[in-house]
């Protein structure tokens, strides 16, 4: 049988998150947030005070950490970190605030991706971050990359906390996206960056739906593209 990776990079808020899963449910693939592996860590070294300027501790925290995904229903799955599960406290403002730092962390960034080819060698996935197209599956069968403008992003994570009861301020949401952005672009360690190959998505103006759709279309005309080589 055939593996399959769809590599789906972007910046936070470009709705990688529930495209690649509504992606990865039609197609009955594995769905592997690797942001969610970030944040876990984070909420880790958060938890346990750890120096956030000692790199040393930080790679030895995060080496504790056994960071584990359970399919829930087909829409959500449970992250699991050392067997708790964290898929709420990973998304908490603390955490948002902290991760890019972490994840700049080349030691912590190595063992993650060894775990993120792990998964996608041994089954078709779905996975999405910001690196999968260009450092985790530099050979993915299909890399998409995802992006909106920042007013659309910040909407989005306004309408996410609010349905999920956290106050929050749209223009600080705006500042806080534009600072991530910046960080995860110019930091030296595997920048986000859209790839030569990837197939590049606009989505301001489309439902997560109609994204997932077109990128099932993709996937479908290169498979039998490649059928009929
Ligand atoms: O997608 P997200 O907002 O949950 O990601 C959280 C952070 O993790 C984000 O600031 C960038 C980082 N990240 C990364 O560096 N590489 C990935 N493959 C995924 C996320």
């Amino acid at each position: 049988m055939s593996i399959y990776q769809i590599a789906i990079d972007g910046p936070a808020g470009s709705g990688k998150s529930t495209v690649a899963k509504e992606v990865a449910n039609m197609l009955d693939f594995l769905y592997v947030d690797t942001g969610a592996m970030y944040r876990a860590i984070t909420l880790k070294i958060l938890r346990d005070n750890i120096d956030l300027n000692d790199q040393n501790k930080l790679i030895n925290e995060a080496r504790k950490c056994k960071i584990t995904f359970k399919k829930k229903d087909n829409n959500s799955q449970i992250v699991m970190l050392n067997d708790e599960n964290v898929s709420n406290d990973i998304r908490n403002p603390y955490v948002t605030a902290t991760v890019s730092h972490i994840s700049k962390i080349q030691g912590i960034r190595k063992s993650l991706v060894k775990l993120q080819q792990e998964l996608g060698a041994e089954n078709s996935v779905v996975m999405e971050g910001r690196d999968i197209g260009s450092v985790v599956f530099p050979k993915a069968f299909l890399k998409i990359y995802l992006t909106a403008s920042i007013a659309e992003r910040a909407k989005r994570r306004f309408e996410e906390y609010e349905a999920s009861g956290v106050e929050c301020d749209l223009d600080k949401l705006k500042t806080e996206i534009a600072e991530r952005d910046l960080i995860d672009s110019t930091r030296k360690n595997s920048p986000l960056t859209k790839v030569h190959d990837a197939i590049e998505i606009e989505t301001d103006n489309l439902n997560a739906s109609q994204v997932a759709e077109k990128i099932i279309n993709l996937f479908r005309e290169k498979l039998e593209n490649e059928n009929s080589i």
